[in-house]
């Protein structure tokens, strides 16, 4: 039995269940005949009654359900980017993304772990870097990253532009030694003038790097279906994908982290997935802050295109959408200390804001429907 089926157990027996039927979200006098359960791709009631809710402007929408002392910013479509500042040097960097030389072994570019066919991750549960070693982190996807306010699992990198070296130099990753690599650049012509052309210095440096890869991952974007349907066009969002953005406001809780256009809030919390005192332990954000209330926090990853970039987590525990569902409707895992680790300041605390969730195995299909949107 793995460790979180275990927990699962657990956190269902201590869990309070609050069961609050969808429809007693909606404005009165709608809410008055029960709902039959089955709710298919095909066909919804919940979620066709729902409908005309959610298309009308988001003020009119049912209150998301918010704890207290929390800022929520209501879910909406993602401003389009505005061209680059600097094509030339967004072509650059886009050249330099796809460049194994930047590489110790010269066979790993960014686009190893960051593939554009596969929504700019690698699919794998974690990663391979330098001589095949395997990272213990999931790669996050490269869309969408502008307004992001912290970069990494652990929100170690403030900016895009410090960020891009990390890997280059990273052992397990690209390995490169960053006085070689510069030589490198600099002998190299085609490089020396297109980086003199942005940046109007003859040296190449390690920064300018950065700040070129940062150029280019600025101009990737999609448009999502929830984008096209906040825009207007309502056909977009299927009566089973409605009611599964109703529920992720709602009942399942969701919105209380993954919030705004960018489906986050920008802060760090504990889902339970810290394997604390145990193989593959991974202390996330307490590792850059070294507050004891961080062990355990990651990021909270924006959800867009998260339909195509799996596996999930920091750690590619769950393959599938679904297993996610399953684990915060079980109100996430809430490991408790071994007799050894009693009294542990350091012993992770899961989130407050995880609850156990009473949702039907119908409710769960059209939460991860709706997340197929994003
Ligand atoms: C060996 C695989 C690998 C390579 C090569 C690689 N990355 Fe990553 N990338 C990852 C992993 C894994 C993470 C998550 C690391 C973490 O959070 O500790 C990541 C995280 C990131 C992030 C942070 C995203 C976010 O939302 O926090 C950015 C941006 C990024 N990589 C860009 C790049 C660029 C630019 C390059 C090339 C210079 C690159 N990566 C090379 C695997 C890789
Ligand atoms: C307490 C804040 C919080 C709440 C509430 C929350 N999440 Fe998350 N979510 C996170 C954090 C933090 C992570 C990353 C955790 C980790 O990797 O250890 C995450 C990860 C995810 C991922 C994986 C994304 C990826 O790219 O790997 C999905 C999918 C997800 N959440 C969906 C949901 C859904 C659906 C709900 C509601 C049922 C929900 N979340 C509720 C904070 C939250």
């Amino acid at each position: 039995m793995g460790p979180i089926s275990r927990y699962t157990g657990m956190a269902a027996l201590m869990a309070a269940a609050i069961a609050l039927p969808v429809l007693l979200s909606l404005p009165a006098g709608e809410a008055a005949t029960p709902e039959p359960a089955a709710c298919g791709a095909q066909s919804c009631p919940a979620g066709a009654r729902l409908r005309a809710v959610y298309q009308g402007e988001p003020d009119s929408w049912p209150p998301a359900h918010i704890d207290e002392d929390i800022d929520y910013v209501e879910l909406g479509a993602l401003p389009e980017p505005g061209p680059a500042p600097d094509p030339a040097l967004a072509a650059l960097g886009e050249q330099l993304f796809h460049d194994p030389a930047l590489s110790a072994s010269g066979q790993i570019s960014c686009a190893n772990c960051h593939s554009p066919e596969l929504g700019f991750t690698d699919r794998l549960r974690t990663s391979f870097g330098h001589d095949r070693a395997r990272g213990r982190r999931n790669a996050p996807t490269l869309l969408d990253k502008a307004g992001q306010t912290s970069f990494m699992w652990d929100g170690s990198a403030g900016s895009l532009a410090e960020q891009a070296v990390m890997p280059i130099l990273n052992p397990e990753e690209m390995a490169a030694d960053a006085f070689e690599l510069m030589n490198r650049l600099n002998a190299d012509t085609g490089y020396r003038d297109a980086f003199a052309t942005s940046f109007g210095q003859d040296t190449v440096t390690l920064a300018m790097v950065g700040e070129a890869l940062a150029a280019f991952e600025a101009t990737l974007h999609r448009t999502t279906s929830f984008d096209r349907f906040m825009r207007g066009d309502h056909d977009r969002l299927s009566d089973q994908q409605i009611l599964g953005l109703h529920l992720f406001r709602t009942t399942a809780r969701c919105a209380n982290c993954h919030m705004g256009p960018r489906l986050t809030d920008d802060e760090f919390h504990n889902i339970g997935l810290t394997y604390y005192g145990r193989q593959y332990e991974d202390l996330g954000r307490y590792t850059v802050t070294g507050d004891p209330a961080d062990v355990g926090a990651f990021r909270t990853p924006s959800l867009r295109h998260v339909g195509e970039t799996g596996p999930y987590m920091h750690n590619g525990l769950f393959p599938h959408l679904r297993g996610v569902v399953n684990i915060y409707a079980a109100g996430g895992p809430r490991p408790r200390p071994r007799p050894d680790q009693a009294g542990d300041p350091l012993f992770p605390k899961t989130s407050d804001l995880l609850h156990r969730l009473d949702l039907t195995p119908e409710e769960r299909d059209a939460l991860v429907a709706f997340l197929e949107t994003l």
